[in-house]
């Protein structure tokens, strides 16, 4: 939520950041604004409501020179979008100017006291009062220099920050905090780029160091201090080796990343089980998890919690452990656990699922869940991520960078690292015979084939997609482990294309849903061959027989269903356990062409980010 770009150095600071900016849209995208700071000069700030571009053509034929910059994309929390309440926030004086990621929980009573001193604010955000104290904090006289005032200003708040501060009167130098809102640094030669996430980072260097929690970075172009908010005392940074490569943050010829990302799906699942099945041995390998094992063999229950996507992957998740290692599960949205004050011990063990690894309400229940004692774990795809480094142990999903805000592979990479944790478990617990485990991981290794079998029916899907894209509902459906998978469906069509979908267990839809049917609403059914499938079946006809539209997710050849419904995706037959990975792709397909059918902004959809780094 919200993208920070900076750099110092000997370099135009304006290309990288706005550059930067481009990578980092995905995280908000409602208005941005550049600040460059010149030796000498005052500060000159640039700031434009809507996306990225706007702001380029803003910038076009002013001067935009300057070694000294920062650069911010929003997703508005205080105050409206607008020019005004856009990054980079300037204090009073003009004495500071800053970029920040996250809330300001007491920034009420601190604007009080601000204004209550004499302070005037011209935005609605918390960040101008941040800026503001930072300001008092340095020209009340107490403190040395801004990196002082800094410190003293963020030991006064409560909240979440991920920031960048310029003073004008100390223009060599920036300096970065964070709390609970990522920030990343890259190192160079005389130089250095500071960001939200490594992405804008990965042109320029290779090596990357972290922030942690409280910490405060000083930069100038030839020097990096690390100290934290409240000792005044230098850490050791370390550096670590960035894994990202610039291929992936392009889009490859396809119209838009959320295409790209659903047509890299057979490699990224590959990827997430690669070297992680033996099939010689019949073994499951999850090599960050063996120190740990033992203790969640003797767990009295699993809890999983995550968000979003991540959600409906937990909930596959619990169908597969309690399946097949026969260990009690409990599926919780993170933001619900976290202050429900919920029943953990030392013998809970709670996994986090999250794509970024950011995502503040799951890294708050992480939290939660360590003050409780329980073990953490963690499948993450974003390597390095806050919770990758706040968990016991964990498996990384190796979906690679994830554009689009609409999940579609990092969903896959998940559903893939589940069904090998659950298999692990149930070899280590035998509660799965040979040849079911056999047949199961023969069914996941040809996975990535069957959905470029699926792949290659996208012309159908787009050809369906053309007869449902004026609907004003849609209602999909599913059972065991495909009514996770239906809710998905229907979180992907009212992500991107607004139109109003519900996700169902089949069997509920009796209860509540049918009022809705009538000639005009798209059902989607997820029906192929499964022990569940005479059930789907009927609650098609029932469907049918309230002159409802069914498009169903078939098994191939399944001519029964073909006759009974208005339209059909197929897809290969598979174990029920892999079929998640195999039917939420024509899902994915389907919504991804009404979007675009729909001339909706696929990969920025309205009101979204990709990464939700404030509750
Ligand atoms: C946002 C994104 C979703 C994502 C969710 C959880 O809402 O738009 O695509 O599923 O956050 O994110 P995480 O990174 O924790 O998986």
């Amino acid at each position: 939520m919200c993208g920070i770009v900076a750099y110092i150095g000997y370099s135009e600071a304006f290309p990288i950041l706005i550059n930067g900016l481009k990578h980092l849209e995905y995280r908000g995208y409602d208005s941005s604004g550049i600040a460059l700071l010149q030796k000498g000069q005052t500060t000159n700030i640039f700031k434009k409501k809507g996306k990225v571009k706007e702001l380029e053509r803003y910038c076009e034929g002013k001067d935009m020179t300057g070694c000294l910059g920062m650069a911010h994309t929003r997703w508005a929390t205080h105050g409206e979008p607008n020019d005004t309440n856009a990054h980079p926030h300037v204090s009073m004086r003009r004495l500071f100017t800053i970029v920040h990621n996250g809330i300001i929980e007491n920034y009420g009573k601190l604007k009080k006291d601000l204004s209550e001193k004499g302070y005037t604010f011209y935005s609605e955000t918390d960040t101008e009062v941040l800026a503001n104290l930072i300001e008092y904090m340095y020209v009340q006289g107490e403190v040395l220099d801004a990196e002082q005032a800094v410190r003293m200003a963020l030991s006064r708040v409560v909240g979440a920050f991920g920031l960048v501060v310029m003073c004008q009167a100390e223009a060599l130098k920036l300096i970065a905090a964070r709390r609970s809102s990522p920030l990343a640094i890259g190192i160079g030669q005389n130089e250095y780029y500071l960001a939200s996430d490594a992405t804008p980072l990965v042109e320029y260097t290779q090596r990357v160091v972290y922030l942690d929690d409280n910490d405060v970075a000083i930069l100038t172009s030839n020097s990096f201090t690390l100290k934290t908010i409240d000792v005044d005392k230098e850490k050791i940074p370390e550096i670590q080796k960035l894994e990202l490569s610039i291929g992936a943050l392009e889009k490859n010829g396809y119209d838009h990343f959320m295409l790209k990302e659903i047509f890299e799906q057979p490699e990224t699942i590959e990827a997430s089980f690669r070297g992680r099945i033996n099939t010689k041995n019949n073994e499951i390998i999850l090599g960050r998890l063996t120190d740990v094992m033992p203790r969640i063999l003797e767990a009295q229950r699993i809890v999983l919690i995550a968000c979003g996507t991540s959600w409906h992957a937990a909930l596959i998740g619990e169908y597969l452990i309690e399946e097949l290692a026969r260990i009690p599960v409990e599926v919780e949205y993170a933001s619900e656990f976290r202050y429900r004050n919920p029943v953990l011990s030392s013998n809970d063990v709670v996994l986090a699922i999250s794509q970024s690894g950011e995502t503040a309400d799951t890294l708050s229940a992480v939290r939660m869940a360590k003050e409780h004692q329980a073990m953490v774990l963690g499948i993450c795809n974003v390597v390095g991520s806050s919770m990758s480094r706040e968990t016991d142990a964990g498996i990384y999903t190796h979906a690679g960078s994830e554009i689009g805000v609409a999940s579609t592979k990092a969903f896959t990479a998940q559903v893939t690292v589940l069904t090998l944790l659950a298999l692990r478990l149930a070899r280590l617990k035998q509660t799965i015979p040979e040849e079911r485990f056999h047949a199961i991981v023969t069914d996941l290794l040809a996975a990535p084939e069957k959905i470029r079998t699926i792949l290659q029916s996208s012309n159908h899907i787009q050809y369906i997609a053309n007869k449902y894209r004026d609907a004003v509902n849609a209602l999909y459906l599913g059972r065991g482990y495909l009514f996770p998978v239906a809710l998905e469906g229907a979180l992907k069509l009212k992500e991107i294309s607004y139109i109003h979908a519900e996700g169902y267990a089949a069997g509920e839809m009796k209860h509540g849903p049918i009022a809705l049917i009538d000639n005009n609403i798209p059902v989607v059914v997820v029906a192929p061959k499964d022990r569940y499938y005479e059930k789907v079946v009927s609650n098609i006809q029932e469907v049918k027989a309230r002159k409802g539209n069914v498009i169903a997710v078939v098994s191939m050849g399944d001519n029964r269903l073909k006759g009974m419904v208005n339209d059909v995706l197929e897809i290969p037959e598979s174990d029920p356990i892999v079929t998640p990975l195999l039917t939420v792709i024509p899902l994915q397909l389907f919504a991804y062409y009404i979007a675009v059918l729909r001339g909706c902004d696929v990969d920025q959809p309205r009101n979204l980010a990709k990464s939700v780094t404030v509750e």
